[in-house]
């Protein structure tokens, strides 16, 4: 079975990160967002996979080619941001009559999809949040989805759509997908690929929701550092290194050097970091960043950035109070 990942958009609320590096490559818990992707779709059985790529969609193609040698994949260049639904209808000649899997490639679940790539019926991934107006949201009756609608103002139910989508019946998602860019349909000025789904319920498609526990989302600097710290509870224990404390869950770069530091919890060092003198918890250092004499917490630090703090003297009789927030 072949999955489709679209990854062409800018991670504009990934800024400045996302100047430099395309989103999905930027690492939680010790490798690029989308190499959790990759890795999980194998482990379901996929055997392709359709790349949507755009903004620095090169450094997309040079990392899965020296990383996924093996991994058949497309790649439909999209080169206009025009929505969910168009980069879909773009990868249509990548769809044949046997059932897709599209993985939104800014999120990472935890989910055994096993019984869900068996059905003979649609289904999307859904799980229930308390303000689902951010969100597509599905309504539901008798254990089918009745109506998509994308970031509702006034919800008729808590179940967002988490971004991921098993479709059976192909022939009518592409023949929606095009009418939804023949006719201009947008909606906030995009064709989403909801309304490609709701034409599909429209026209008699059953669609079932299964649920997804386990979703973390990587749009967001917040988003970001809460999946770094949910995926890396599941980690094992970190080998202790000598001159250096390290508060399980941590993830360290095998290549990473670290002297007199504490590092963590929740916190993910990558390749050729260099942390020392430093006290770092709840961030991300990436790959050949140097973090010197710094107190660091809820922290992204780019690819190859510097970060210099400094140890304050203070001289300060009885009964102070000081107060460096
Ligand atoms: P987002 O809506 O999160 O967009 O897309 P984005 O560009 O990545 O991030 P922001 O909003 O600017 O911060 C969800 C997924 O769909 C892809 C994105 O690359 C991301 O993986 N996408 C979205 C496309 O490939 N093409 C589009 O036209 C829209």
């Amino acid at each position: 079975m072949r999955a489709i990942i679209p990854v062409a958009g800018l991670g504009s609320r990934l800024r400045p990160h996302t100047y430099t590096l395309p989103k999905v490559l930027l690492s939680v818990a010790g490798k690029p967002i989308l190499a959790h992707i990759i890795d999980k779709i194998i482990k379901e059985g996929i055997t392709s996979a359709t790349l949507v790529v755009g903004h620095m969609g090169d450094m997309i193609r040079s990392y899965l080619s020296a990383s996924y040698p093996d991994f058949p994949i497309d790649y439909v260049e999209q080169e206009e941001h025009l929505g969910l639904g168009h980069a879909i209808y773009i990868s249509s000649h990548t769809i044949t009559s046997e059932p897709i899997l599209i993985i939104l490639g800014d999120t990472i679940f935890d989910v055994d999809l096993k019984p869900v790539l068996k059905g003979r019926e649609s289904a999307l991934g859904v799980k229930e949040v308390e303000d689902p107006r951010r969100f597509g949201v599905a309504e539901t009756v008798d254990g089918y989805i009745v109506r998509l609608v994308e970031k509702p103002e006034k919800p008729l139910s808590h179940l967002a759509v988490v971004g991921l989508y098993y479709i059976t019946n192909t022939a009518l998602l592409v023949s929606s997908l095009r009418e939804l860019v023949e006719k201009n349909i947008r909606t906030k000025n995009e064709y989403q690929l909801t309304d490609a789904l709701q034409m599909m319920l429209d026209r008699g498609e059953k669609m079932k929701p299964f649920t997804v526990e386990g979703w973390y989302d990587c749009g967001k600097p917040d988003t970001l550092l809460s999946t770094n710290k949910a995926l890396l509870e599941t980690h094992a224990r970190s080998k202790q290194l000598p001159g250096v404390i390290l508060v399980d869950p941590v993830y360290v770069s095998p290549t990473a050097k670290l002297t007199n530091c504490v590092i963590g919890p929740y916190t993910t060092v990558g390749k050729d970091a260099v942390i020392n003198e430093s006290i770092v918890r709840n961030s991300i250092i990436s790959e050949g960043a140097r973090v010197h004499r710094a107190m660091l917490d809820n922290s992204i630090v780019g690819n190859g950035s510097v970060v210099k703090g400094n140890y304050k003297r203070i001289n300060v009789g009885g009964s102070s109070e000081i107060d460096f927030y």
